[in-house]
């Protein structure tokens, strides 16, 4: 053997040590309001190191600085009923190219219509990015409507949150078969027992 190919079977040998790098994770978080979405969140960006991305935040955010976008989207946030999809769009594609997602994301209760679906996936293939992990919280209405009256934001009363159980089921729910893979997770139970159902998933996933 020369050494010319001695040389390149170590370099190989080398190289097959290396742990590749670790593809980017896409989650996408759903379910009805008050499923624990934003709960869930954080445990999986502290567990997966990757940033969570809610767009209720980033439209509450805009409300709160009163800009000309807050004030045209707020009436709409206080009655519970969705946001334009080219705003959302437009809100998510800006965050998602910072430098912070770079590593992937969870789209915390994004996207929630068919169009907002078929534009997050122009989006990530523009980007790059594989195809997302969907996990799918399931609570019972009268647990929801419970969490939400005991936390009480400006969208927890009622009739509104009942108005936003409705607009998922019409709207947000029928869109869960455009990712047949998704994953249904019981989202009743100690936040961390739910986080468990959910790690499980996206451990799997990062192995893949
Ligand atoms: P958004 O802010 O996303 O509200 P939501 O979907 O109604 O969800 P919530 O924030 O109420 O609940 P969550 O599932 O995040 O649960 P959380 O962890 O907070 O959207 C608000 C509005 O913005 C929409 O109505 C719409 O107008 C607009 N919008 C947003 N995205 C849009 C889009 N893509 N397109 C168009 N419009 C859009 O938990 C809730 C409570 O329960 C908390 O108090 C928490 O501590 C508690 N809790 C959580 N987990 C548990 C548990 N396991 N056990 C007991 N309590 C728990």
């Amino acid at each position: 053997m020369g050494r010319f190919t001695l040389l390149l079977l170590a370099l190989s040998a080398l190289s097959l040590g290396q742990p590749s790098p670790a593809a980017p994770l896409v989650v996408l978080l759903l379910g009805p309001p008050g499923g624990g979405k934003g709960t869930q969140s954080e445990f999986i960006t502290k567990r997966f190191g990757i940033p969570a991305v809610s767009t209720g935040e980033l439209l509450r955010a805009e409300v709160k600085a009163d800009t000309p976008l807050g004030r045209q989207i707020q009436g709409s946030m206080a009655k519970g009923e969705l946001v334009a999809d080219e705003v959302v769009n437009s809100l998510v594609a800006k965050r998602i190219a910072e430098p912070s997602a770079r590593k992937g994301f969870i789209l915390d209760g994004y996207p929630r219509t068919a169009s907002q679906a078929a534009y997050l996936d122009r989006l990530l293939a523009e980007r790059g990015l594989p195809k997302p992990a969907v996990i799918v919280l399931e609570v019972p209405e009268q647990e929801i409507v419970n969490r939400l009256l005991a936390r009480g934001r400006a969208d927890d009363k009622p009739d509104v949150i009942r108005g936003r159980i409705r607009v998922y089921e019409k709207e947000s729910a029928p869109i869960l078969k455009h990712y047949p893979n998704h994953h249904r997770i019981d989202g009743a139970g100690a936040p961390e027992e739910v986080f468990r159902r959910i790690e499980r998933i996206l451990q799997a996933k990062t192995r893949d």
